[in-house]
């Protein structure tokens, strides 16, 4: 079958269309044939090497995918023929991936496989930071950087759609404009304007939560756009550096800094992680939230689709098909 592998660590050249072995599924496991991989940031960080835990290469990349079930292994209350989502881990960037059975979400009722593969990762990561991780209430203002990329389009309706007035930045006018129609109130261009005087002038003393996936600079800038009380979810570092909060500025204004990060979450806490799949699930199907397929590429043109997300062109989800 046909598969992307990262051949060693470094840039986009690195990632390697192959002819790899048909998997079959053991105990437990299920064989999906891929019908679209979701591209995650996180693709991006382990192939250059600089994620924490990441696979070592030789490696199929890609830890989400939409598709159906075409083999089954023992044990598994599942059946041949259903469409299921699955953050497989790695090896989903491939014409036939295996899953745990565990992992397997139903697709939900009307999306197409190029949504159902921007559902997991993307959604729950905004759910969790909004909600689990960052106590959103109704009322509550929410910063949201790059909030017209993949985690950001869904935390922007997320947060829309629990009464939160929401803060977004993006690079680009482009980029806002879709931003604002999903529901983004202040859309921000942090080329153009500083987004803590931005939000400091239409706020009192600034927002309730923070959601930062950027980390170096834009990190500690942020908190001083969260107001006393304010929560952080620190859960991305897009900018390639980790952000370093100041304790000082935590302690004097009362903030707190929280981290997440989806796999380890739901391997120790599956519950908080997972509780929100029948409601995405149900807000995904009856249309109240949408999966932003910004773009979608051929499984052949990854390096060119890793490209396009590094230099920051991407809109929403970015997808694969094979
Ligand atoms: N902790 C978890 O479990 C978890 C789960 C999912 C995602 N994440 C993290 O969440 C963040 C967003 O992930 P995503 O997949 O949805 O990506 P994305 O937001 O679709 O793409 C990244 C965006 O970050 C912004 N950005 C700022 N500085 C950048 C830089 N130096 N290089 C590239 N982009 C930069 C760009 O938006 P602008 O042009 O508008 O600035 C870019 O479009 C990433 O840090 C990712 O690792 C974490």
């Amino acid at each position: 079958m046909k598969a992307v592998q990262v051949t060693e660590y470094g840039d986009s050249s690195n990632l390697e269309v192959v002819d790899a072995e048909m998997p079959e599924p053991g105990e437990g496991e299920v064989r999906i044939e891929v019908k679209a991989a979701g591209i995650n940031f996180a693709d991006i960080m382990q192939r250059r090497g600089h994620y924490h835990g990441g696979p070592e290469p030789p490696y199929i990349a890609g830890l989400e995918v939409a598709g159906v079930i075409d083999a089954v292994g023992n044990g598994v209350g599942r059946e041949v023929g259903d469409e299921v989502t699955s953050m497989v881990g790695i090896g989903g960037y491939a014409e036939y991936v295996l899953g745990d059975a565990r992992s397997l979400l139903d697709v939900p009722e009307g999306l197409s496989f190029e949504e159902a593969a921007g559902f997991p990762v993307q959604f729950l990561t905004a759910h969790n930071c909004l909600h689990e991780w960052g106590g959103l209430e109704e009322g509550d203002s929410v910063l949201v950087h790059a909030a017209a990329g993949g985690v950001g389009t869904a935390a922007v309706q997320i947060a829309r759609e629990a009464g939160a007035e929401v803060f977004g930045t993006a690079s680009t006018q482009e980029k806002l404009d879709a931003a604002a129609e999903l529901g983004c109130d202040h859309p921000i261009n942090y080329e153009e304007e500083d987004f803590v005087e931005r939000v400091q002038a239409e706020t009192d003393y600034g927002v309730d939560l923070v959601l930062d996936g950027i980390g170096g600079d834009t990190t500690e800038r942020s908190l001083d756009a969260l107001k006393e009380f304010g929560r952080m979810v620190s859960y991305g570092a897009a900018s390639g550096t980790p952000g370093r909060p100041p304790t000082n500025e935590l302690l004097f204004g009362n903030k707190e800094v929280v981290g997440y990060h989806l796999g380890r979450a739901a391997a120790r806490k599956p519950m908080k992680v997972m509780g929100a799949v029948p409601e995405l699930t149900e807000m995904l199907s009856d249309g109240t939230l949408e999966v932003q397929v910004g773009h979608t590429f051929a499984l052949e043109d990854a390096a060119e689709a890793h490209e396009f997300i590094e230099s920051r062109k991407s809109q929403g989800k970015v997808v694969l098909v094979p």
